[in-house]
């Protein structure tokens, strides 16, 4: 892939992997790498019914000084801040999250505050911190959001009516235990839908306009270990060597993005999301092709290295008809691999509702990475009409 003459970047990925099936056990070990000798563990009522927070409660044994568990599916300022005074009050050093974003979200945030104090009210704004944040092992039981390895949290301000980004290099997780045996009892939907979130964090962090050698390279692999093993893992949820593989993709593109950042898709998905509740990984999902055909001619190189790495590029062909090899491989796969929905209609979506969401669209932060330049929202209307 070309670069300019002049590529400088910075690169930022300090959390800790540790991989393997069962390996959730090894976590008060882990813990004691760090100092940490009390720990509370950050879940949802979900995961906890699942039984998934009592392999890591039972290895903790008495280090374990609590459960948080009261966090709904979006977290928010108060939830924060609830579950912060719990840790306090139980005399925590360490935080553990066992969950999904929203629980790995709630305890990032909680982190801060144990260290600096006060309410997540306080901290309104990116890169504010100046030292290290208290330590935070991240227990993923989906495979999508690569939170275990970002700086960055989106939580709810429902005084300011509008979701906070806090990005904290000092806050990055200190370590993520992936162990597949975390997701093997996934649903075939959210298996699907967790994946293709991992996979438009792998295809956007490579059309991003803050693309860089490291970044493309986790890319690639990413997607190419998504299309191998995500379709095994939605036939066979309990594969758990599939399953294991597309949690390293996850993290992986968890890595990519949380440095080249992401596009219109994101930007799109945080719209449809916020006015029609379609879930994050089904919208990514369905958007996801069309919005690489909309960003066709600018990204060409980095799909022809996509179509590469997935072994649609046919012997010939030059970059601009690899890069569409690549989008009808995506079409095929989300369609005919893993089952994806294929319209936003199926979620209740309204002809009103994408064009509420066509300008939010324009002033969602993540459309300026975008590599082709939108110009209105009538050009994000027509994206969204095509899968409406
Ligand atoms: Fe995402």
């Amino acid at each position: 892939m070309g670069y300019d003459s002049d590529l400088s970047f910075n690169y930022f990925g300090p959390t800790k992997i540790v991989f393997g099936a069962g390996v959730a056990k090894d976590v008060e070990i882990e813990m004691g790498a760090f100092g940490g000798t009390k720990a509370v563990v950050v879940t949802d009522k979900g995961v906890l019914g699942a039984g998934l927070v009592d392999p890591v409660c039972k290895a903790l044994g008495n280090k374990c000084v609590g459960v948080f568990s009261d966090i709904p599916q979006d977290t928010g300022v108060e939830v924060v801040d609830a579950g912060a005074e719990f840790a306090r009050k139980n005399g925590a050093d360490t935080v553990i999250s066992v969950g999904g974003g929203s629980a790995i979200d709630t305890a990032k945030g909680m982190c801060i505050l144990l260290t600096e104090g006060g309410s997540l009210r306080d901290f309104n704004g990116i890169q504010l911190l100046s030292r290290l944040q208290t330590p935070h092992i991240v227990i993923p039981t989906t495979a999508g959001t690569g939170s275990e390895v970002t700086t960055a949290a989106v939580i709810m301000d429902k005084e300011m009516g509008q979701k906070r980004l806090l990005v904290e290099n000092y806050n990055a997780p200190r370590l993520a235990v992936l162990d597949p045996k975390m997701t093997e009892k996934l649903p075939k939907l959210l298996t699907a839908s967790t994946g293709m979130d991992a996979m438009t964090h792998a295809v956007e962090a490579l059309h991003s306009l803050q693309h860089e050698p490291v970044t493309d390279g986790l890319a690639l692999h990413a997607i190419r270990l998504l299309f191998k093993y995500l379709p095994v893992c939605v036939e066979n949820g309990s594969d758990l060597h599939a399953r294991g593989q597309v949690q390293i993709a996850a993290t992986l593109a968890g890595w990519a993005f949380g440095n080249a950042m992401v596009g219109n898709v994101h930007a799109m998905a945080h719209s449809i999301g916020a006015v029609a509740h379609v879930p994050h990984g089904i919208a990514n999902g369905i958007l996801l092709a069309d919005c690489m055909e909309f960003n066709v001619e600018e990204a060409q190189e980095g799909y022809a290295m996509m179509a590469e790495a997935i072994g649609v590029r046919e012997k010939g062909m030059d970059d601009l008809e690899a890069a569409k090899a690549a989008i009808e491989a995506m079409r095929d796969f989300t369609r005919n691999k893993i089952s994806h929905p294929q319209k936003l209609s199926e979620f209740g979506v309204k002809q009103a509702d994408i064009e509420k969401a066509a300008d939010m669209s324009l002033s969602d932060g993540a459309i300026v990475n975008n590599p082709r330049l939108v110009m209105d929202a009538s050009e994000i209307l027509g994206i969204f009409e095509k899968v409406l």
